[in-house]
C-alpha cells in the first residue's frame, strides 16, 4: 500500500481516488511514498528518503528543491494549464478594476461620514473623483505565452483590446500563438515601452528575477498598469515603489503581497488568489494526482 503525504490542503476531488485503490492519504511525515502540496515551500525540509514521486498541484515549482530530487531520482511533476481559467479571470478583473479605480472608491463610499444629504453630496464627488477609463483600443502586453498568457491574452482580446506578446520560448513550431492576432513585441523593452498594461505569466527562474528592475520601469508609459499574479520574485518592489512615488508607474497589481508594498495607495494587493477556485483546485489535484498515481503504478513519467 503506498502513502501519500499531503503538505497543503489538496481538493478532495483529486485525493478521492488513493483510497479508493487501496491508498492511504496522510499528513504525518512517516515512510510517505509521495508527497502532494500547493505552496508549502520545501527548500527547508528534511524530505524523508521513502519519497519516490512529488506532485504540485499548480503550475509553478518554484516551492520545490527541483534539481535536488532530479539529482535523487524523484520526478516533481505540476499541473500546467489546470488553472489557466481561474487566474486569466482574476488578470481581466486586475485591469477593470485598476481602470475603474474600484478599490479606491469602495473605501471612499465605506468611509463617507454625515447625514443622508452629506453623504449623497460626497457620493456625487466622488463620481468625478473616481472617473476611470474603458479598455478597448488600449494595448495589454502579455510576458509569458504559456497556457495562462495564451488565455490572458484572448480574453483581452476579446474585450476589444490590442495584445502585444512576448515569450523568448516562441519558435517556429509554436507561433500558433501569436497568430490569433496577439503581435509579437520584438524584446521584453520594447513591450514595455508600448504596453497600457503589463501582465507577467512567466516561472520564477534565474533569468526572470526581477525581470521587471528599475531600468525597465524607466520605459513605460507613466499611466501604465503593472500586473503580477506570476511570483513575488519577478518584480524588483524596491524599484517599482519608487516609479508609484514618481508618477512614473500607475499602479501596481499583485498577487504576491509584501509589507513594503500591501498599503501603498497605487497598489492592489491580493492574497495569492490567482489560482483559488473551487474548480482549479479540483483541476490541479486531479492533474497530479493522475501523475503521481500513474508513475507509482508503472513508473511512467508524464506531465500532463
Ligand atoms: C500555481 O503555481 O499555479 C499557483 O501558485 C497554485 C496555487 O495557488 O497553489
Amino acid at each position: 500500500m503506498y502513502k501519500i503525504l499531503t503538505l497543503n490542503n489538496i481538493s478532495v476531488v483529486g485525493l478521492e481516488r488513493f483510497p479508493r485503490d487501496g491508498y492511504e492519504v496522510a499528513s504525518d511525515m512517516s515512510a510517505p511514498d509521495a508527497i502532494i502540496l500547493r505552496s508549502y515551500k520545501m527548500h527547508d525540509m528534511d524530505i524523508p528518503g521513502s519519497v519516490k514521486a512529488i506532485g504540485r498541484a499548480g503550475a509553478g515549482t518554484n516551492n520545490i528543491p527541483v534539481q535536488r530530487m532530479s539529482e535523487a531520482g524523484v520526478p516533481v511533476f505540476n499541473a500546467p494549464g489546470a488553472n489557466a481559467n481561474a487566474v486569466k479571470e482574476l488578470v481581466v478583473t486586475g485591469m477593470l478594476i485598476a481602470a475603474r479605480n474600484v478599490c479606491q472608491a469602495y473605501d471612499y463610499v465605506r468611509a463617507l461620514e454625515g447625514s443622508d444629504e452629506e453623504v449623497e453630496k460626497q457620493v456625487e464627488a466622488g463620481k468625478k473623483k473616481y472617473a476611470g477609463y474603458e479598455l478597448p483600443g488600449r494595448t495589454l502586453g502579455v510576458i509569458g505565452l504559456g497556457a495562462i498568457g495564451v488565455k490572458v491574452a484572448n480574453a483581452a482580446q476579446a474585450l476589444g483590446m490590442r495584445v502585444l506578446g512576448y515569450d523568448p520560448s516562441i519558435t517556429v513550431t509554436n507561433a500558433w500563438k501569436l497568430n490569433a492576432g496577439v503581435e509579437q513585441a520584438s524584446s521584453v523593452d520594447d513591450l514595455l515601452a508600448r504596453s497600457d498594461f503589463i501582465t507577467l505569466h512567466v516561472p520564477l527562474i534565474d533569468a526572470t528575477r526581477d525581470l521587471i528592475n528599475a531600468e525597465r520601469l524607466r520605459l513605460v508609459k507613466k499611466t501604465t498598469v503593472l500586473m503580477n499574479f506570476a511570483r513575488g520574485g519577478v518584480v524588483d518592489e524596491a524599484a517599482v515603489e519608487e516609479a508609484l512615488n514618481a508618477g512614473k508607474l500607475a499602479s501596481f497589481v499583485t498577487d504576491f503581497p509584501t509589507n513594503r508594498l500591501r498599503c501603498h495607495d497605487k497598489v492592489i494587493a491580493l492574497p495569492h488568489l490567482g489560482a483559488s477556485t473551487g474548480e482549479a483546485e479540483d483541476n490541479c489535484a486531479v492533474m497530479v494526482a493522475d501523475q503521481v498515481r500513474d508513475y507509482l503504478e508503472t513508473g511512467n513519467v508524464r506531465n500532463s
